[in-house]
């Protein structure tokens, strides 16, 4: 039997366990909040159900199949036994997460991959109680991974190439689109793409250019039209007659040109933030009504482009 840990049964932890248990793998949950693993079984149970009445539950088994691979301990050794891949999920904090595998080390078999789901830190940083950081990486999921298969891997400089190799094996195993990072760097790849947009985004409605409704539109029915199926990379390439090169021959300068317009990044606590603050809560109330009502929205949309995905 493959088990795998999860440490941390919050929002990812809790999607992660499903993702392996769609896989056919053994989960065992561990939180250090006493009953809340277990709390995080009933909420996933209630999840798989439902994802299986609609036809999207992910892998070849029932619910009642990938349920019975699940498992909650409060305690720490007794989740950790027998697994040869753990995937630590607990909050986004660096002395938590560096005491964690400071644990971690001793109470597992050096063959054994200790895997972060860290969003924002390095794995220099995360790792650095640790002692031998060979079986050491950062997996970085987008929320939800159950829907959004994207993981980022990546390495400490002490990582083997093995752990990188057997990580990325694994997860194509089970569903996820890993992808390689050849070295750290704050944000990784996914997040500073973010950021650029964001950050241009909030300069043109910060300067006047385009309300925040409209700047939303240019992604939701503009870029993002395409980057469901094809980067910005590929993107470039068709849109020439020959190509990439020339693309550039023909657009480089514009591009150019206008990357070298971008402002200074924005301070989003400045009085003429508050404008935009309030522009969006006009759209979109910030109270709990609202925004869960979205959020439900985006999952239900998010699950429908999932479904479209599969089937190309
Ligand atoms: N939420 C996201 O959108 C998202 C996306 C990608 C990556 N991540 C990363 O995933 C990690 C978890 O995020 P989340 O949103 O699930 O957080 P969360 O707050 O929902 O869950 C964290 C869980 O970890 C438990 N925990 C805290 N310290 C622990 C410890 N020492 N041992 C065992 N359990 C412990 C908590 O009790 C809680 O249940 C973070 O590093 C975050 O950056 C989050
Ligand atoms: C470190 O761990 C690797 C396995 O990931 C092992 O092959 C190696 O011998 C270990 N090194 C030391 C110094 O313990």
């Amino acid at each position: 039997m493959k088990i795998i840990t999860i440490i941390g049964s919050g929002l990812i932890g809790r999607s992660w366990a499903m993702v392996f248990a769609s896989g056919g793998y053994s989960v065992k949950i561990h939180d250090n909040q006493p009953g809340q693993a277990a709390i995080a079984l009933t909420e996933i149970k209630k999840q798989m159900m439902e994802l299986q009445e609609v036809g999207m539950l992910r892998g070849q088994l029932s619910a009642t199949q990938q349920l019975a691979l699940l498992s909650s301990h409060d305690d720490l050794q007794q989740a950790l036994q027998g697994a040869f891949f753990v995937q630590e999920c607990v909050f986004e904090n660096l002395k938590v997460k560096q005491n964690l595998f400071r644990n971690l080390e001793r109470l597992v078999g050096e063959d054994v991959i200790l895997s972060s789901s860290t969003s924002y830190l390095v794995p220099s940083a995360v790792f650095s109680s640790v002692q031998n950081r060979s079986r050491c990486l950062v997996s970085h999921p987008v929320n939800p991974p159950y829907y959004v298969k994207l993981v980022e891997l990546v390495p400490h400089p002490d990582t083997l190439a093995a752990t990188v190799d057997k990580t990325h094996a694994l997860l194509t195993e089970v569903g996820q689109v890993p992808v390689r990072l050849r070295k750290e760097i704050d944000g990784f790849a996914l997040n500073r793409v973010q950021a650029a947009i964001i950050v241009e985004s909030w300069r043109l409605v910060q300067d006047g250019i385009i309300s925040v409704q409209d700047i939303d539109l240019v992604m939701s029915e503009g870029l993002g039209m395409r980057y469901a199926f094809i980067g910005p990379m590929e993107t470039i390439h068709l849109n020439a007659p020959e190509g990439l090169a020339d693309y550039m021959r023909r657009y480089g300068d514009g591009v150019r040109r206008v990357a070298s317009s971008f402002g200074p990044v924005p301070d989003f606590f400045a009085e003429d933030a508050k404008r935009i603050v309030s522009e969006m809560c006009q759209l979109i109330p910030n109270d709990e009504r609202h925004l869960s009502a979205r959020r439900e929205r985006r999952d239900q949309l998010l699950m429908g482009l999932a479904r479209l995905k599969k089937d190309h």
